[in-house]
């Protein structure tokens, strides 16, 4: 056995299956394992590598950051921090400030932190739910898991946070049945990933604001997946033309390196004094040295357009796939879902020997979400290879 896979084995806590290779070098949208085998990449570390691999600005910010300290903490100022959140902030039309933090989980905890606290602040005590929807995933930790409604993911760590309320995604009259003036926020995510890759409606969006308008609550939107380009707006909320009061961001911002962002308006930020939330590494001046380069090139309309095309590229060759097993595809840009009649999984393996690396959305769902820099000539390798792929399984 592979000698990295047989320490794994045996020092690793078993939370992950893992394929039996082990990967090293990476180039564009290309990575390749230890015994040479090369894989196009459709997954980018979960939609983290936007900018794909050895991209030679970031390998240089990475070489120039790391000549200096890597952290002193948020004791203290940091001009890749401030210049950054400058940058970032701009790119946001909604937001006024923004609040760093390591994770996508991370930031939606921050996220009804601050919701909480400006309900408290505004309406007194009893204001404090917060509501979420089905197929929704905001991650692991306590109070983001309350609001991931899977049995798999929750019931093993029960109790979780207590005013968790969960209504049906696009369905306006669910959202106007569970939403009362004891909500503080509603959290969704504009394009639903790990749920499947599932685009909210404009009516549902349009629903929701009105609703938490109405009941004085904020709306949250988890764009750690969805966000930065990945659907060929800077933010997917972008085309809706609904506004939200806090942002969360994560995944791509710092195409690998750890980070966080919760962005919000004036009118919750003015809430938040120093004491209220902190983190130790969250914004240090190495990843936010890195963001700032990601954020500027993502933010680039040409750069829009060419994930647009491309995404609207790739779903057309996907429709046009001869595969019985295909009943529709979904998304936006590069986040793309191939509803199957089959489980995913053993497509997933197969495309291993066919040099592919894919992900699932749930059961039966593939996700396609490929570094924003794949280009069409590799889309059309990537149609080559799942053909092949998809012959295979049968
Ligand atoms: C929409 C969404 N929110 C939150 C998270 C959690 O992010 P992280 O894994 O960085 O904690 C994820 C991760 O997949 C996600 O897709």
């Amino acid at each position: 056995m592979n000698p990295t896979i047989q320490l794994e084995q045996r020092y690793l806590v078993r939370a992950y299956n893992r394929p039996p290779f082990v990967l090293d070098t990476g180039q564009g949208v290309w990575l390749q394992d230890t015994d040479g085998n090369e894989y196009l990449d459709l997954v980018a570390g979960i939609a983290v590598s936007a900018l794909g691999y050895q991209d030679p600005e970031i390998v240089g910010t990475i070489v120039t950051a790391a000549s200096k300290p890597l952290h002193y903490s948020n004791l203290y100022h940091s001009e890749p921090m401030a210049r950054f959140a400058a940058h970032l902030v701009e790119a946001t039309p909604f937001a006024d400030r923004v609040h760093f933090q390591n994770s996508g989980t991370e930031s939606n905890e921050a996220a009804f932190k601050f919701a909480r606290k400006w309900a408290r602040q505004h309406y007194g005590e009893g204001k404090t739910d917060i509501v979420s929807f089905s197929g929704a995933f905001h991650g692991r930790t306590m109070g983001a898991l309350a609001t991931t409604p899977r049995p798999k993911y929750q019931d093993p760590f029960r109790p979780l946070m207590p005013g968790a309320r969960l209504g049906q995604f696009n369905d306006p009259a669910s959202a106007a049945e569970i939403i009362d003036d004891n909500v503080c926020a509603v959290i969704l995510e504009p394009v639903q990933g790990e749920g499947g890759i599932h685009p909210a409606s404009n009516e549902f969006m349009v629903a929701l604001r009105e609703l938490t308008h109405k009941h004085n609550a904020l709306l949250i939107f988890d764009e750690v997946q969805c966000g930065v380009g990945r659907t060929g707006t800077f933010w997917a909320h972008e085309p809706y033309g609904v506004m939200p009061d806090i942002l969360c961001a994560a995944k791509p911002l710092a195409n690998g390196l750890p980070i966080g962002a919760v962005l919000v308006s004036e009118r919750v930020a003015e809430v938040i004094h120093p004491g209220d939330h902190g983190t130790t590494f969250a914004g240090g001046p190495f990843v936010t040295a890195v963001a700032d380069v990601v954020v500027r090139r993502v933010s680039d309309p040409a750069f829009l357009a060419h994930v647009e095309a491309t995404g609207a590229y790739f779903k057309e060759r996907l429709e046009a796939l001869n595969s019985p097993h295909i009943q529709e595809v979904r998304g936006r840009g590069l986040m793309l879902g191939v509803q199957l009649d089959v489980p995913a999984a053993p497509i997933i393996q197969a495309g291993y020997g066919h040099g592919l690396l894919l992900l699932n959305a749930g059961s039966d769902v593939l996700r396609l979400v490929p570094p924003l820099i794949i280009t069409p000539a590799e889309v059309d390798v990537a149609i080559e290879r799942l053909a092949e792929t998809l012959d295979q399984v049968g």
